[in-house]
């Protein structure tokens, strides 16, 4: 076998590790690993205009960011204190990931581990978030992960209308730098903070909603799965529903 295969192989040992853990019977297989496996083709690129690439994105998104770079954005924002959550972190959260990311996941806010070490879901609920991403087939590398809040609430409440309000700015931007073409609201705060809508989140999963153009899908938060284990086969139905949509939009 050579490196490349045993480098596979690994992936898919994981992968499976993840759905059986997550009491997921059904393998499914995207498109492009199908493609790829056919051939080896290169995947031919040819430049085109963003508004051709991304016709349904709003004018908002498609403007042109204010910054040139994730990183300079970062770096611009990183001591906000637009609203009280400023005064109490401990880091500022920015996100991490692909910043060409075609789908971005988005949380609530930092919790406790993730306000230490400055990263987002790096606590119990974002290894269950690397399983949940495992199973179908993504890695932190190729996704983006970012949070509603950019600091972390006190004793973990969720994050109050107008301090959603200050930060949102701040997501609209990575957004626009990052033109994904799927977000995946994780909880009902994501959800609320996206989409504004009070709707329940049985209400809301399931279909697709948009925010600024952009395809969003809705689904549990990791950390209600952990203490409502018995969610996790709706979870996996949504990670399908999105994974089938990306491989319809991407590969
Ligand atoms: Fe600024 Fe957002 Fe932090 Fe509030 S939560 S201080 S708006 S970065
Ligand atoms: N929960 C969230 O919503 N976001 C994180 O970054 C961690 C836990």
């Amino acid at each position: 076998m050579n490196n490349k295969q045993s480098k596979t192989n690994d992936l898919l040992r994981r992968a499976l590790a993840s759905q059986i853990e997550l009491g997921i019977s059904e393998v499914i297989i995207s498109k492009k690993a199908k493609k790829l496996s056919e051939s080896d083709g290169q995947i031919g690129s040819s430049s085109v205009g963003v508004s051709e690439l991304f016709p349904e994105m709003s004018a908002e998104l498609l403007g042109s960011a204010e910054y040139d770079s994730l990183d300079s954005h970062n770096r611009a924002i990183c001591n906000c204190l637009k609203c009280p959550l400023g005064q109490s972190r401990t880091k500022f959260v920015y996100g991490v990931g692909n910043p060409n990311a075609n789908v971005v996941f988005v949380g609530e806010g930092p919790g406790r581990t993730e306000d230490e070490i400055g990263e987002p879901f790096v606590g119990q609920a974002g290894k269950l978030l690397d399983k949940i991403l495992a199973a179908i087939n993504f890695d932190r590398t190729q996704v983006y992960i970012a949070n509603i809040v950019k600091c972390r609430p006190p004793d973990n409440r969720p994050p109050m209308s107008d301090e959603m309000d200050a930060c949102m700015p701040y997501l609209i931007e990575q957004l626009r730098l990052i033109k994904p073409k799927l977000i995946c609201a994780l909880g009902k705060t994501a959800a609320f903070g996206l989409l504004k809508s009070n709707a329940s989140l049985g209400n809301l999963r399931g279909r697709w909603h948009d925010f600024k153009g952009i395809e969003v899908l809705v689904t549990y938060h990791p950390a209600a799965l952990l203490r409502n284990p018995d969610w996790k086969k709706g979870t996996w139905e949504d990670m399908k529903k999105l994974r089938a949509r990306y491989d319809e939009l991407v590969n």
